[in-house]
């Protein structure tokens, strides 16, 4: 037996179904542990940090809370959000404030289309379909730049400014990590989404640096699209896609769309990146805490078990990821399906599902070979 790797993640339920899925997927990595024989182990430290912890300690995050957390090697992450906080007092108090001081600054969202699972799309059934949405993840919409003042000037009065921070050394890392993923993958391409005609500062530096980075990738197809017009292409001509990169807000809501026509927003996953590794990074479904179904145990665990085999992949446990990827595929191929894809499975019973075909993987690649 070899020594064993272990893995130390921090795990952050939060609010709402954020418990039930994380719980899904660290069930999940504690099958991949089990099966590697001793090989793997995951080290698993859960924050209580929630919107009710918010309310008792007046803030999410305690203090020291973020050095804790920087000695994982990574974070797992359900979703916050609470009718009894404001969004964005809960967005920028546990989300934003693990993301930007984490310089997590490239968020993948893969958009992928699993047998069985039916889509909007008509397409999607005799298309073989899947492309990635490439976040900037550190400025742009989500800078937290501006502010609102004369409110004194008596109601009615207040003025607000929203202001998008665009930095080339910021633009330059997020458009070069998409170029450096197509050339990982089937279709060497990437689309650039801005909105430059209207916005002509900071998506005009967005478009140049595009061009000048796919100068040093010859080999990688380019087109550059208008959040628009993508929009309309995700319905109409997602086959030409293979990586999307865009804006922080402009990828948040086009990945949104993408998991909408791929069935369902609980299908969608997502990792957080610090790529050059000085801090760790967060792996999180793309979904809210959806409050109109939280607690009643029927939420999809597909998107943060999906999440979690991209946890696998940033440990360099490629094949154990494929495993997991493949599990949920072969599940969901069975006609075992979560009530928003149309199904009746509830939570556990989809996690399950997806345990025992793990197992079931895990035998059959352990049939040793017939000697003749
Ligand atoms: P949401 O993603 O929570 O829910 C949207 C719709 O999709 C709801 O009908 C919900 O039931 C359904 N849904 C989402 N995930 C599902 C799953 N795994 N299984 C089955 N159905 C699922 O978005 P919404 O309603 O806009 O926001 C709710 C709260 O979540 C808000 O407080 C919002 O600020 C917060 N939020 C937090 C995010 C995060 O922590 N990363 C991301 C998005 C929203
Ligand atoms: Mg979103």
């Amino acid at each position: 037996m070899t020594d064993t790797q272990t893995f130390s993640i921090a795990s952050i339920p939060g609010d709402g179904i954020g418990g039930e899925v994380v719980a899904a997927g660290l069930r999940v990595l504690d099958t991949v542990a089990k099966l590697s024989d001793g090989d793997i182990a995951f080290d698993v430290t859960e924050y209580p940090w929630s919107s009710a912890y918010y309310l008792e300690h007046g803030t999410y995050i305690p203090e020291g809370g973020l050095e804790d957390l920087r000695k994982h090697d990574a974070i797992y992450f359900g979703a916050v959000g609470s009718a009894d906080v404001p969004d964005h007092t809960s967005l920028w108090g546990l989300r934003l404030a693990i993301t930007q001081p984490f310089d997590q600054w490239a968020n993948i969202r893969p958009v992928t289309f699993l047998p069985g699972v039916e889509s909007p799309l008509r397409k999607a059934d005799d298309t073989d379909l899947d492309w990635i949405v490439v976040r900037e993840n550190s400025e742009g919409e989500y800078a937290g730049m501006g502010g609102r003042n004369l409110s004194g000037r008596g109601p009615g009065n207040e003025v607000a400014l929203q202001t998008s921070l665009h930095t080339e050394k910021g633009t330059e890392r997020i458009i070069r990590f998409a170029f450096d993923l197509a050339r990982t993958r089937a279709v060497k391409k990437v689309s650039s989404v801005t909105k430059s005609n209207a916005q002509q500062y900071g998506m005009v530096l967005w478009d140049e640096v595009f061009a000048r980075v796919a100068a040093d990738y010859p080999d990688v197809e380019t087109e550059s699209v208008l959040v628009d017009a993508m929009s309309a292409k995700f319905v109409l001509h997602p086959e030409q896609l293979s990586v999307v990169v865009a804006s922080n807000l402009h990828a948040d809501i086009l990945s949104d769309l993408g998991s909408a026509l791929a069935g369902s927003l609980g299908l969608a996953a997502s990792a957080n990146l610090n790529p050059e590794k000085r801090f760790p990074s967060m792996f999180e479904p793309v979904h809210g805490s959806a409050p109109d179904i939280a607690g009643l145990g029927v939420s999809n665990p597909i998107g943060a078990i999906s999440s979690a085999a991209l946890m696998l992949d940033d440990f360099g446990l490629h094949q154990e990821a494929d495993e997991v990827r493949r599990a949920i595929e072969n599940v969901t191929a069975a006609g075992i399906l979560p009530r928003d894809l149309g199904g009746e499975s509830n939570t556990i019973e989809m996690t399950e599902a997806i345990v025992a075909q793990l197992e079931a993987l895990h035998a059959e690649a352990a049939v040793p070979e017939p000697s003749h």
